[in-house]
């Protein structure tokens, strides 16, 4: 059997998982998230987020595991890493962080066949009020999401609760990119939108695996993608934030795979 046809689909095309397959989920979480935490102090006005990417790229190697992203669709890095106004798919380059500058790194890992998908936003030096008000509503918009995971909710119970909160927050969710099921894949259905109605969607039941990764912008939510055909930006050129996390749906709720081992899950962790 092809190993990524295991278990079986919904009717909306959702692959739900075994409990043994937890474990492999766990695993390829956690290294993506322990990257995530062992980066964080090469985050510095100076450094370039091709030196940032580097690290990842050899810290995948060391691990004895697998880069989703290189060769993805053409993609040669192993992280995205997406700067200020940009919202997401920022490619690793020389350019040089100045203080303030806010970023999202975005690591995808492969461990045993099974994805870990995740990112969270650094600061190079300080972080502004304003700018940390952005950092915290996204991280907590996540939350809120995840908060609604759990079997009978739909997908737009997630999305909604994202949307509520965070444009009572007077700020804007990206609409053109979305969460994913993954697992023995990297982008599987559904795609997780971070907006939407109350009850609307597919139901979710214990087994599915799935990203939530909700983008949001200090401005409007519209974004375009440069000439390069991956980088994301706003189109008001206001700053933009993500949170990302791989999660498994549970009997009562959810487990989240890729939390920090060192709950550093946070821009303000030091
Ligand atoms: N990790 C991203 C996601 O959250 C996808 C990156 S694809 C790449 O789905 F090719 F740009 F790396
Ligand atoms: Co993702
Ligand atoms: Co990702």
């Amino acid at each position: 059997m092809d190993e990524r046809n295991r278990g079986r689909l919904t009717k909306d095309g959702i692959r739900i998982y075994e409990e043994a397959d937890f474990a492999g989920m766990r695993a390829a979480g956690k290294l993506a998230a322990e990257i995530l935490d062992g980066v964080a102090p090469l985050v510095q006005p100076g450094t370039t987020t091709e030196t940032l990417d580097d690290w990842i790229t050899k810290a995948v190697e060391d691990a004895g595991a697998v880069s989703a992203t290189i060769g993805y669709k053409g993609y040669k890095h192993a992280s995205c890493i997406s700067v200020n106004h940009v919202v997401c798919h920022g490619i690793p380059a020389g350019k040089v962080l100045k203080d303030g500058d806010i970023l999202n790194i975005d690591v995808t890992v492969i461990v045993d066949g099974w994805f870990g998908d995740t990112s969270r936003m650094y600061v190079a030096g300080k972080l502004s009020r304003k700018t940390e008000r952005l950092i915290q509503i996204t991280h907590d918009a996540l939350f809120k999401g995840i908060e609604a995971v759990k079997p009978g909710n739909t997908f737009g119970d997630i999305g909604n609760a994202i949307q509520s909160y965070v444009e009572a927050e007077r700020m804007s969710v990206v609409r053109d990119f979305c969460g994913h099921g993954l697992g023995r894949v990297f982008h599987a259905p559904p795609n997780v939108l971070h907006y939407g109605r109350a009850g609307s969607g597919p139901v979710l039941e214990e087994g599915m695996f799935f990203t939530i990764e909700p983008m949001v912008n200090l401005g409007r939510p519209e974004t375009k993608v440069l000439a390069d055909d991956w980088t994301a930006v706003t189109r008001d050129k206001s700053l933009s934030a993500q949170f990302e996390h791989s999660v498994g749906v549970t009997a009562t709720g959810c487990e989240i795979f890729t939390l920090s081992p060192a709950g550093k899950f946070h821009p303000t962790w030091d």
